[in-house]
């Protein structure tokens, strides 16, 4: 999808479908106006006749076949105006245009009918994001179905510096492109995104990226002393793959680490889940996903930290030679720990990532996991929580994630959390009853970053959408939660 930036006036755009944001109660002003004076007011009267009080998720669409924009949508955004309610009524306009076969697609990006509130380029960063994001589908294994596809799209904004809004819409691709891709990833099935498959996509994105990408087989694993990762890639017959991708500008003053869990399927292991439970486990590598897609948009934005990606890829999975509940190993670094649950496996590969990153010296840590249950079970489907030992490294990460939209909630880390974790005989276990889980987890991780400062993303919730998403433009399945979060850390970085 291609976007433009441009100044015409709505009721002059010429297009397939324009769309216009609405302000409750849906009084029809400023642009909206003007688009119904050029119609005759016959926007007005539809929406009258409707009922349409500009509450999220009602729309009005009226027919204009005489005029340039051939159909008018109305979109409601609630009684607040912010960046988020753009990104939805940008979601909601782009499948609608896909329904109506609208090719050229003309969205209004002033703000609705109340006026220029916000940086015109947060508007437009916002509209454009909603309507790449709105626009993907998944349908690499059946016939497309009958929707059509948007090949430009049209952001009408008539205040704002020129150069600012070309960026903006420029960045807002970039990350829609990198999100989708994540997307992706978490959408394929396991049969086809193994391990070997997610370090072949890997090195092709890092060579298209202007990155490097090393990738580390097991044999060579086990001799680094990842004891931790080779104990869950046990029980299957992929072979694991470690992938290491680096991001190095010029003049770079930090390096930040971003480490991904890369299961490609979880079964539980011997302690083997439920069907119910193991249904959408293809997802499990969504970390993995985030974090190699994430570094795939590093230079398009010019970011000027060397980034390093980090993804622990294996299944989790059963045969004759699977980790057992009991056995013990030991990580890189040295720590030991008892497997007291197979399913806990996440933290396993992610504690060898993180000792790996502080080995290659970084500055900072930030990990992305579908980690625990327990963190869906505390803060909902949509919801990621994050912990971290550095509050300033986790508010930074607080504040880009408020601008994206994606809603992140930190949780405590007590030192309780950690005893929980302590072996009897092991300086870990791996798992401990169900309380506080989430917390534990982290606490699990936190002994493998020493004074490194971390942030954990337990993104369990929000990085697959098996219930009903609750914004247009998040589909069903892979969400790509976390890319855009990054991407906006990152570049706001010095
Ligand atoms: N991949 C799961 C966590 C998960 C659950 C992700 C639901 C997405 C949706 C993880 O490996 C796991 O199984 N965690 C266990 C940990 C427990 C055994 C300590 C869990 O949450 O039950
Ligand atoms: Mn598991
Ligand atoms: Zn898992």
């Amino acid at each position: 999808m291609r976007f433009t930036v441009i100044d015409t006036p709505a009721e002059q755009s010429a297009c397939d479908l324009l769309a216009l944001p609405i302000l409750e109660p849906g009084t029809l002003s400023g642009t909206a106006a003007k688009v119904d004076r050029a119609v005759g007011g016959r926007l007005a009267d539809l929406a009258k006749a409707e009922g349409f009080s500009g509450k999220p998720g009602r729309s009005v669409l009226l027919q204009t076949p005489d005029r340039p924009a051939r159909r008018v949508l109305l979109v409601g955004i609630g009684a607040e105006p912010n960046a988020e309610r753009l990104r939805r009524f940008a979601g909601a306009a782009i499948r609608r245009a896909r329904e109506l076969r609208c090719g050229r697609v003309a969205l209004a990006a002033d703000g609705g009918n109340a006026g220029g509130w916000a940086h015109p380029d947060e508007r437009v960063r916002a509209v454009a994001e909603g309507a790449g994001l709105g626009h993907y589908t998944f349908d690499r294994y059946r016939k497309a179905d009958e929707t059509g596809e948007v090949a430009e799209v049209a952001l009408l904004v008539g205040d704002g510096d020129r150069t600012l809004l070309d960026r903006a819409a420029q960045a807002a691709e970039v990350a829609v492109r990198a999100t989708c891709r994540a997307r992706d990833f978490v959408n394929e099935p396991p049969n086809v995104l193994t391990p070997t498959a997610l370090a072949e996509a890997a090195r092709e994105l890092a060579k298209s990226a202007g990155c490097e990408c090393r990738v580390i087989d097991l044999e060579e694993a086990r001799t680094m002393g990842m004891g931790l990762f080779a104990a869950v890639a046990r029980g299957s017959a992929e072979p694991p793959k470690f992938i290491v991708m680096e991001y190095r500008p010029g003049g770079a003053r930090r390096t930040v680490a971003l480490v991904g869990k890369g299961i490609t399927f979880d079964s539980g292991g011997l302690s083997i889940k439920t069907a119910s439970g193991m249904r959408t486990m293809k997802g499990d590598m969504a970390g993995a996903g985030v974090v190699i897609a994430t570094m795939g948009a590093l230079r398009d934005l010019g970011v000027t930290s060397r980034v390093l990606g980090i993804a622990a890829a294996t299944e989790n999975m059963i045969n004759g030679a699977a980790t057992r509940p009991g056995d013990i190993v030991r990580g890189l670094g040295g720590k030991t720990v008892e497997i007291t649950n197979t399913d806990a496996e996440g933290r396993l590969v992610l504690a060898d990532a993180l000792a790996y990153a502080v080995r290659e010296g970084v500055d900072e840590i930030i990990d992305l996991a579908t980690l625990t249950g327990a963190c869906v079970v505390a803060l909902g489907d949509w919801t990621a929580g994050v912990m971290g030992n550095n509050q300033p490294l986790v508010d930074r990460l607080l504040e880009a994630a408020r601008l994206t939209g994606e809603q992140i909630w930190q949780l405590p880390l007590y030192d309780e959390d950690l005893d929980a974790m302590r072996g009897e005989i092991t300086d870990l276990k791996n798992s401990a009853g169900r309380e506080g889980g989430a917390e534990r987890a982290a606490a699990f991780l936190r002994e493998f970053v020493g004074t490194t400062p971390w942030a954990h993303l337990d993104i369990a919730g929000p990085a697959f959408a098996d219930n009903r998403p609750p914004a247009p433009y998040l589909p069903a399945g892979g969400t790509g939660f976390g890319v855009r979060t990054l991407l906006r850390y990152l570049t706001s970085l010095s």
